[in-house]
C-alpha cells in the first residue's frame, strides 16, 4: 500500500492527517508513506520529523499519481488531484452533504472516498471517532477562548482589595464538546450549569459537578437519541425550552452552546431578545456557528459584539489546537484503516458488507453511494 499524507489548502486548516507516530505505525504494518512538502507546519511537524519516521518528502503531483491511498483532514479540491489511479482511497472528514459537487467529482474520477466523520458511533469504532476527538478539544478551547475575550476572572477570588466573585458559565447542548467544556469551566473555577434535550444528558452533567437545568413538564429526546444523536425537538418543547433559558440566561456571565442535529441546520437557542437580558462584558461562544448557529447573530470566523455582549464564532475550533488535535485525528485515521489491514494482500481491503464500511464509503466504483446522499 502507497499512502500519501495531503497537505491541508482550506483556510485556516492547520492540521495534519498523519503524524510521524502514525507514519511509524503505517510503516510496521508494511506500508509505505509519502508526505506532502509542508504538511505538517501547523501543527508543529517538520518535513525532516516525516523523513525520521520513514516518509518520503515531496510534491503533491507526484505523491498522488504514485499513491493508492490519500489521506486528508478535509477533502482535498478534486482539481487538485490530477494523475490520480481509479480505485485509489481518499480517507477524510469530506462533509458530503455540504459538498456534494465534490464528492460527486471524486466518483467521476473513480476514487473510493470514505468520510470518517459517517463512521457509525458503535463499540467497536470508538477508537476511529474523529467527531468524538475534534469535538472533545473544541470544547475546551471554547471555554479558553471565552475566557480570553471576558474582562472578569473565572475563580473566585478573595484578596485584601475584596472579593472577586466566580464566573457564571452557562453550557448548552452536552454531548462531547458540551461536557468537557464544562469540565474545563469547573476547573478554572467558574459556577458551571448546562443543559441538553437527551435525558441521558442530566445526569453526565451532575456527574461532572455542574447544575442540570432541564426542561422537566415536556418530554426532549429520550434516553441517547438515534445513534446517540438529538433529532428535532416539538414545538411546544421547543417553547418550554426558550421560556427555562430566558429565566436562566440573565444571571450567567459566559454561554457556550455547541448544539447540533446531524443533516440539519443548528438548532436557534438563544435570541437577540435573551442576549440583551445578559449583562455588558458577557460572552457567548457559538461553536456550532458554522452549522448554521446557535445564536442570534453569531458570525462564522467572527467575534461581534451586540448589545454589550460578545459573540465568538471561530471557525474550525480543534484546528486551533492543531498539534493535538492532529495527533488524535491520526490515530483516528490508523485505527480505522489498520482495522481493514489484510497482511496476505499487504493493504487495506474493505468488506462491503461491514457496518463501519457501510457508514463510511461515499462513493464506490464510480457511484455515489451513501444512503444518506441518494
Ligand atoms: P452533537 O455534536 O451532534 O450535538 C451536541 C449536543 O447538542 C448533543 O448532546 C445534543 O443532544 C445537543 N442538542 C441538540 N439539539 C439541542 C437543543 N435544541 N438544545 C440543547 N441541546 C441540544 O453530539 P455529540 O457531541 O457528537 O454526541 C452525542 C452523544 O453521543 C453524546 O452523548 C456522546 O457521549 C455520544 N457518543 C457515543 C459514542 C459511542 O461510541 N457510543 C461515541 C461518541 C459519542
Amino acid at each position: 500500500m502507497r499512502i500519501a499524507v495531503l497537505a491541508e489548502r482550506a483556510p485556516a486548516e492547520r492540521r495534519v492527517a498523519a503524524t510521524p507516530e502514525t507514519v511509524r505505525k503505517f510503516a510496521a504494518l508494511g506500508a509505505t508513506v509519502g508526505v506532502e512538502r509542508g504538511a505538517g507546519a501547523g501543527a508543529g511537524i517538520g518535513d525532516a520529523d516525516y523523513e525520521a519516521a520513514g516518509a518520503t518528502v515531496g510534491e503533491r503531483g507526484a505523491l498522488v499519481a504514485q499513491a493508492d491511498t490519500l489521506l486528508g483532514v478535509q477533502g482535498p479540491e478534486p482539481a487538485s488531484l490530477d494523475g490520480v489511479q481509479p480505485g485509489t482511497l481518499l480517507v477524510a472528514m469530506l462533509d458530503p452533504r455540504r459538498e456534494r459537487a465534490r464528492v460527486e467529482a471524486y466518483a467521476a474520477r473513480g476514487l473510493e472516498a470514505l468520510a470518517l466523520e459517517l463512521i457509525p458511533r458503535i463499540t467497536r469504532a470508538q477508537a476511529m471517532d474523529v467527531l468524538s476527538s475534534q469535538s472533545n478539544l473544541a470544547g475546551y478551547k471554547a471555554v479558553l477562548d471565552a475566557a480570553a475575550e471576558y474582562g472578569r476572572a473565572f475563580p473566585m477570588m478573595m484578596t485584601a482589595a475584596g472579593t472577586i466573585p466566580a464566573a457564571r458559565v452557562f453550557v448548552m447542548g452536552a454531548g462531547v464538546a458540551g461536557l468537557q467544556a464544562i469540565a474545563t469551566a469547573r476547573r478554572l473555577g467558574a459556577m458551571v450549569s448546562a443543559t441538553d434535550v437527551r435525558s441521558v444528558a442530566k445526569e453526565q452533567i451532575e456527574s461532572l459537578g455542574a447544575k442540570a437545568v432541564f426542561v422537566e413538564e415536556v418530554q426532549g429526546i429520550a434516553g441517547e437519541g438515534v445513534g446517540g444523536y438529538a433529532g428535532e425537538t416539538s414545538e411546544e418543547y421547543r417553547r418550554a425550552q426558550a421560556a427555562l433559558v430566558s429565566g436562566h440566561i440573565a444571571k450567567q456571565d459566559i454561554v457556550i452552546t455547541t448544539a447540533l442535529i446531524p443533516g440539519r441546520p443548528a438548532p436557534r437557542l438563544l435570541s437577540d431578545e435573551q442576549l440583551a437580558t445578559m449583562r455588558p462584558g458577557s460572552v457567548v461562544v457559538d461553536l456550532a456557528v458554522e452549522q448554521g448557529g446557535n445564536v442570534e447573530g453569531s458570525r462564522p470566523g467572527e467575534v461581534v459584539e451586540r448589545r454589550g455582549v460578545r459573540i465568538v464564532g471561530h471557525r474550525n475550533v480543534p484546528s486551533r489546537l492543531a498539534a493535538d488535535a492532529s495527533a488524535l485525528f491520526s490515530r483516528n485515521m490508523f485505527n480505522f484503516l489498520s482495522a481493514f489491514w489484510d497482511g496476505g494482500a499487504g493493504r487495506v481491503t474493505l468488506p462491503d458488507d461491514d457496518e463501519i464500511v457501510r457508514g463510511a464509503r461515499v462513493t464506490h466504483g464510480g457511484r455515489i453511494v451513501h444512503e444518506a446522499l441518494e
